[in-house]
């Protein structure tokens, strides 16, 4: 297995996809969706991404608890669906999404190996402290980094910035995680070290500097980074 240089201190991840499942929300709601909450949950995340690049460059920015629910509209405009309740519990659902299974038991380990943990994520900082608890991830995380520090979405790199100067640390003394391909070139871009958790199997983004390794979910991060054998 690729291991990462000696020299890493820190680990900081994405949130959304990477943490926590975006998919849990619309998929708590199967019954009531049928068919739909799969082609409706993926809208709603591209949606959201979208409107996030889209505002970044319009130079007005939202915070992503406003965008997550244009995209909800949108998706649901787009799919027929009329439901004020629904569209409430949606949005509940995503305020307190749970992780992947394996995301407390790797950041113990990181801890356990005395690495520095965060969050660096365009979730806005309510948002991600809800996520947190829901998750029961409190104590995990070191540092919890929203974009709405800066006012601009991922991937400018004033946001991958937000982490080396909140930790004094250079770029290459961080391994940033995340399972978006075009959030791992950003965080690459910038000089993290780069772990794309490429959970769905995509093709690689044909974007500049791609990441260093590649893994199918975060449970071989500790070894990647020295915090296991
Ligand atoms: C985040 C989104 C990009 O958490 O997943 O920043």
């Amino acid at each position: 297995m690729t291991k990462a240089p000696s020299g890493i201190k820190a680990c900081f991840f994405d949130a959304y996809g990477t943490l926590f499942d975006v998919n849990a929300a619309a998929r708590a709601l199967a019954t009531e969706l049928g068919d739909k909450w799969q082609p409706m949950a993926e809208m709603w995340r591209n949606k959201q991404l979208n409107y996030s690049w889209l505002r970044s460059l319009m130079g007005r920015h939202a915070d992503f608890w406003q965008l997550t629910g244009d995209a909800l509209d949108f998706t649901m405009e787009a799919h027929g669906v009329r439901d004020a309740g629904l569209r409430q519990r949606l949005m509940d659902l995503y305020f307190n999404l749970a992780c992947f299974p394996e995301v407390p038991a790797m950041l113990q380990s990181l801890k356990r190996a005395g690495l520095i943990t965060g969050i660096l994520s365009n979730g806005s900082p309510a948002m991600l402290e809800a996520a947190c608890k829901t998750a029961g991830l409190d104590g995990l995380l070191d540092h919890v980094l929203s974009v709405e520090d800066v006012g601009i979405f991922k991937p400018d790199m004033r946001i991958y910035q937000l982490v080396t100067d909140k930790l004094d640390l250079p770029a290459s003394a961080v391994a940033f995680h995340s399972s978006n391909g075009w959030d791992i070139h950003g965080g690459k871009t910038f000089g993290f070290y780069s772990i794309w958790i490429n959970r769905s199997g995509q093709p690689q983004e044909r974007l500049p500097n791609p990441p260093d390794v590649i893994l199918k979910d975060l449970a071989e991060v500790p070894r990647v980074v020295g915090a296991a054998a």
